[in-house]
């Protein structure tokens, strides 16, 4: 039904326009009476094999909405209806800001891909936190926190402090974010000095409070091997809880849409099938030298792309490009996939 009759009419829209317009479309639709428990009744999987007990959370199921996707935390109670285990707000940064200049957002239809440079538009965290306190469903929210345009990297750690305590009384679990690759200069951040640095503080800050909250790494799909052995150094020196791989890439390998158009798109990260395999080995790379559980992400497209992401050792599963593209049904696939290979 999506796929024949939804995606061809939001498709003749803008992607950033399709966004918000389904997005406020089903906020409406979902106050119908009724509305709320048909569509969970359609597209969630409820078994009691499906649960995870993953950062000391316990996730009904192991598919998450990755970050970016709600970033202002305006339809989690709305998105909860899909079947998601979790579901990732933000990135977040301390102060509101608008982002790069439109257009920002591309689709590559033939290659099931998109290409974003969004830039961390979002309210600000104290806008965020006000609406989080008010969210009426139980899901497993995390809290993924990034650094403001404007703040130089010597002082990121600030900012990503200010996320992380403003956000912490209504998340469930932290993403740090140094892998957008729409923030001039943030991926410098997965460097050792100042990653430890930022995860030093934060790990402080968690350690004075009564019961601290899971803090993850979410890390690039464009890091070398010598750059995934630092990254396992740092969450074992700092003694993080977990890794999101991966993020979105600057490749522009693996395309089947003409040269000419990729090009006239410029700058911005790459997510959907073309990053499968790529971030498939990032997870494969990291879950055998660390023990850290993964939040497994890219690429996921369809059930046997989510049985590869578990088989290479992510612990979960988080889909962004794969919702756009084959709908709300893609997270019920997964879910009994997952059945059927644990
Ligand atoms: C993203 N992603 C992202 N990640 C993040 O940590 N913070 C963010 O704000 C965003 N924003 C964002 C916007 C858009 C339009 C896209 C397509 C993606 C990255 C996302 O969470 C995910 O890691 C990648 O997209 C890879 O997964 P998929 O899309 O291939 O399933």
């Amino acid at each position: 039904m999506y796929k024949i009759f939804i995606r061809p009419l939001l498709f003749l829209l803008p992607p950033e326009t399709a966004h918000h317009y389904t997005l406020t479309l089903l906020k409406v639709f979902l106050k119908i009476p009724l509305m709320r428990n048909l569509v969970r009744m359609i597209y969630s999987r409820n078994d009691a094999k499906l649960r995870r007990n993953v950062y000391g959370l316990e996730f009904p199921n192991p598919v998450g909405l990755a970050a970016g996707f709600d970033k202002n935390a305006l339809y989690m109670d709305d998105l909860a209806c899909f079947g998601f285990g979790f579901i990732e707000i933000g990135t977040v940064t301390p102060l509101p800001q608008p982002g790069n200049e439109k257009p920002r957002l591309f689709r590559l239809s033939k290659d099931h891909a998109l290409i974003n440079r969004m830039g961390f538009n979002n309210d600000g965290v104290q806008v965020i936190s006000e609406r989080l306190k008010k969210r009426k469903s139980k899901i497993i929210i995390g809290g993924n926190i990034g650094k403001n345009k404007n703040t130089p990297n010597e002082n990121a750690a600030d900012d990503y402090l200010k996320c992380f305590t403003a956000l912490f009384d209504y998340v469930d679990y932290f993403v740090v974010n140094v892998s957008s690759p729409n923030t001039p200069g943030l991926r410098e951040l997965q460097d050792k000095e100042p990653l430890l640095k930022i995860l030093k503080t934060l790990q402080e800050k968690n350690n004075s409070q009564s019961k601290r909250k899971p803090i993850l790494l979410k890390i690039a799909p464009d890091l070398t091997p010598r750059q995934l052995d630092d990254i396992i150094e740092i969450a074992a020196l700092t003694k993080i809880d977990g890794l999101v791989a991966t993020n979105t890439t600057i490749s522009r390998e693996n395309l089947v849409t003409e040269k000419r158009v990729v090009e006239s798109i410029g700058a911005g990260g790459l997510s959907g099938s073309p990053l499968r395999e790529k971030a498939t080995g990032v997870i494969h790379y990291l879950s055998h030298k660390t023990l850290l559980p993964i939040i497994g992400a890219g690429g996921i497209m369809n059930a046997r792309d989510g049985d590869e992401k578990i088989k290479a050792g992510a612990s979960l599963l988080q889909v962004y490009t794969g919702f756009v593209y084959e709908g709300p049904a893609l997270v019920k696939r997964l879910c009994q996939s997952f059945l059927q290979i644990i």
